[in-house]
């Protein structure tokens, strides 16, 4: 399939998506919870998606589809002959809730596994990123990479929301997070996982850690990464999967070592990857 013909298509969706989100900031939106407290959904989420999968359908019927909100899912065995299209429709919504502002649109496509488009558009700040497999990744038109010296953990901004997860408490990680707090030159935690991707991607952050991710979270932006020239695997460095709730580690390849040196040998202990699956 061709690469500029799906990202034609994804633009094209993203674009529309993004114009209605831009409408509806100046009224009311009702948030309702999913499971737990910080777990929230609006009907613009629902919307937003709704009209990516209609768009994507309506250009290549047969394809796979798998959004967070499952307004429509064709994702349980996807051909690897056939491309799947990984939706987030809002990344960040307590954000788009509470702030309305730090949240962005995901949306990514990818076959037999590998990622070949994926665009990440924060629509307040008109920051559109987007990257093809083996053509590098952009902002708005601009090529990026990650910050290209960014090869000390003591001069890194690193993201991650281990450190007041449950995940964290049950296996003793706090400390080892506050030790790494106070290692590193700070630590951001801005809520949504594909902006904070799309950051490692551009050079404002170096590194980025989360104990579990689902695959709408990451699709995009794990692209934006790898095709900036950093590094993305699960926190044992293997590939990252969409096929559930899985750690994602990111960085400028230097950061992305140390921390993987740093994380790595405590969440093994501990069951690591397998406990992603289970919690958050
Ligand atoms: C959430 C954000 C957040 C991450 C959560 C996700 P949502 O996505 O990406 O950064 O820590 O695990 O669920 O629900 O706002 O799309
Ligand atoms: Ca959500
Ligand atoms: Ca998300
Ligand atoms: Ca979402």
């Amino acid at each position: 399939m061709d690469l500029a013909v799906l990202a034609t298509v994804a633009r094209d969706a993203v674009r529309e998506a993004a114009d209605y989100v831009r409408r509806r900031l100046h009224e009311p939106i009702e948030a309702m919870r999913k499971s737990e407290r910080g777990d929230l959904v609006t009907e613009v989420d629902r919307t937003v998606e709704r009209m990516i999968v209609e768009r994507v359908l309506r250009a290549f019927p047969d394809h796979g589809i798998l959004g967070e909100e499952g307004v429509f899912t064709r994702a349980e065995a996807p051909s690897p002959d056939v491309p799947l299209w990984v939706i987030d429709p809002i990344d960040g919504t307590t954000n788009f809730v509470h702030q309305r502002i730090n949240f962005v649109l995901s949306l990514a496509v990818y076959q037999g596994g590998e990622g070949l488009v994926g665009i990440v558009y924060d629509p307040l700040r008109d920051e559109w990123f987007e990257a093809r497999r083996g053509e590098g990744a952009t902002l708005n038109g601009r090529p990026i990479r990650v910050r290209p010296n960014a090869d000390r953990l003591e001069e890194a901004l690193v993201v991650t929301s281990l450190f007041w997860s449950r995940y964290a408490e049950r296996f003793g990680l706090t400390d080892k997070i506050r030790e790494l707090g106070r290692r590193v030159r700070g630590m951001r935690l801005y809520g949504a996982a594909a902006l904070e991707l799309a950051y490692v991607a551009c050079g404002r952050l170096d590194g980025y850690f989360s104990p579990s991710l689902s695959p709408w979270d990451f699709a995009a932006g794990a692209l934006l990464v790898k095709e900036a020239g950093g590094m993305v695997t699960t926190v044992d460095g293997k590939p990252l999967s969409l096929e559930g709730r899985t750690t994602v580690l990111a960085g400028a390849p230097a950061i992305y070592r140390a921390l993987r040196g740093y994380l790595e040998p405590s969440l093994a202990d501990k069951g690591g990857e397998r406990n992603a699956r289970q919690d958050s």
